[in-house]
């Protein structure tokens, strides 16, 4: 039946950055799908109160604190996972920071603490879980880039960059990857209601002037997102990998 194909029933799945706004929310979603959830951050208490959530909602989750820059703390979060659940099927690279600076003022340790952040973790989730999905020959990522992977957004080139990134690391693992039945996609979502975005969203000022951009005239809730990685997540997407997907309310489909 094609409602079957979205299920996650009995998959295991690695989440990232799951202790913030999507994360979290994501988190949920993979439950309420059947999945069980390594839900994986650098930070404790939010990372905890997301697992609580997934149990209170009946789910299967454990949390497991990790700083993803670092290889050897990536590679311990993963084969924990294993061990844990027996296997990993999905691995979303959701973890991410952002960087509000005029380029000239951007420092060489802030640069490179975007791209670790956001794009050498995502190597390096996908270095090290991929062993295991391409043991199996099953496996599918998700990667969460950004529209502003897509296009320039001002005072933010440390994190436009490490978003592009993302985009084309999607298509090298798909690529290499592909003959081991493992699907790698991404999303470029627009502006979302987390902590990440809470400095412009709950400006008056900036949110009119950012409405303004988009069609739908409204900025995503976390579970708008949520149906579309469920879907890159799931058999539904056994056809499509490679691909970046906009989610923006339009933003991006107009001048
Ligand atoms: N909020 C938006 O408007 C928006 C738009 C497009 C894309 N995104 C992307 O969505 C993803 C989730 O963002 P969010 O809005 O939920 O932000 P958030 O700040 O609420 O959550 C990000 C999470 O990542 C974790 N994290 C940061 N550095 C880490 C590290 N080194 N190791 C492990 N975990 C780490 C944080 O602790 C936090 O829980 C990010 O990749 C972000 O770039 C967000």
């Amino acid at each position: 039946m094609l409602l079957d194909t979205f299920s996650l029933d009995g998959e295991v799945a690695i989440i990232t950055g799951a202790g913030g706004g999507l994360g979290r929310e994501l988190s949920l979603a993979l439950v309420e799908a059947g999945g069980k959830v390594a839900v994986v951050d650098v930070a404790r208490v939010s990372g905890e109160e997301t697992v609580q959530e997934i149990v209170e909602a009946g789910g299967e989750g454990i949390f497991i604190k990790a700083d993803l820059t670092k290889g050897h703390e990536v590679k311990k979060m993963v084969a924990e996972t294993a061990k844990q659940f027996g296997k990993i099927d999905i691995l979303i690279n959701n973890a991410g920071t952002v960087l509000g600076k005029p380029i000239i003022e951007v420092e060489e340790d802030e640069w490179h603490s975007v791209m670790d952040i956001n794009l050498t973790s995502t190597f390096l989730c996908s270095k090290f879980a991929g062993k295991y999905m391409i043991e199996r020959e099953k496996g599918k990522i998700v990667n969460i880039s950004s529209n502003a992977g897509i296009a320039a957004a001002t005072n933010q080139s440390a994190y436009c960059a490490s978003k592009a990134g993302i985009i084309s690391l999607t298509k090298c693992l798909a690529l290499e990857w592909a003959k081991y039945h493992i699907n790698v996609n991404a999303i470029a979502p627009g502006y979302i209601r987390t902590a990440l975005s809470a400095s412009a969203l709950d400006n008056d000022k900036i949110a009119s002037v950012l409405l303004k951009k988009i069609p739908l005239r409204r900025f995503a809730e976390p579970k708008d997102i949520a149906p579309l990685v469920i879907y890159l997540a799931s058999k539904a997407s056994e056809y499509m990998t490679g691909e970046t997907i906009l989610i923006d309310g339009g933003h991006l489909s107009h001048l």
